[in-house]
């Protein structure tokens, strides 16, 4: 599994260290306002956890696993629900964790989604932001870490379903998927 690694982006004491600033952030913003937490499912699973631990106000835990139909997703609002929470949100402050925002796509939806179900506030954090690949502009409330146009895994994040399980951020070799 390892040596289809290209280098390591961001080490398990890198991770450790910014998700707690990224908590203190999330905790000066909120205050002691109670917040559901949507975990972005798969990927996000490991930085939520490890995140919400740090946070003091009252959190709810809910799972969420979606895909977008690309940018028609952006102008229909239309996506792809594999996984829905089990909760109402209206009026409640909702906190979107993400993995990674890519082309902007899918957050751009869920946001609205959350909006448009009545949610008081809906932010988003995520763990990594490639900015060189937007297609739609979107910027998350709070950001991990910015990382550059490679396909990115560890940590929760996937190729193919594969190396979820590193403990560390890092970029595949080009080979792995592009053959
Ligand atoms: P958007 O809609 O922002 O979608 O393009 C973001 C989703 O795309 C996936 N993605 C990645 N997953 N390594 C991954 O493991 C990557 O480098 C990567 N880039 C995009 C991811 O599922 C995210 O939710
Ligand atoms: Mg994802």
């Amino acid at each position: 599994m390892t040596n289809d690694i290209d280098r390591i982006l961001y080490t398990e004491e890198q991770i450790y260290k910014r998700v707690k600033e990224l908590a203190q952030e999330i905790n000066d913003f909120f205050g002691n306002s109670p917040i559901v937490a949507v975990f972005v499912l798969k990927g996000s699973a490991f930085f939520a956890s490890d995140l919400i631990r740090w946070l003091e106000m009252d959190v709810t835990m809910e799972f969420m696993s979606v895909s977008s139909y690309g940018l028609e997703s952006v102008s229909s609002g239309k996506l792809s629900i594999k996984k829905d929470i089990d909760t109402d949100v209206a009026g409640k402050n909702v906190l979107i964790i993400e993995d990674i925002i890519d082309t902007g796509i899918t957050l751009t939806t869920l946001k609205k989604l959350f909006q448009s179900r009545g949610a008081k506030t809906v932010k988003v954090v995520t763990m990594l932001s490639k900015p060189s690949r937007r297609l739609v502009e979107f910027e998350a409330d709070f950001t991990g870490f910015e990382v550059p146009d490679a396909f990115v895994v560890g940590y929760g994040l996937d190729y193919a379903d594969r190396y979820r399980n590193l403990p560390y951020i890092a970029a595949l070799k080009r080979s792995v998927y592009e053959k």
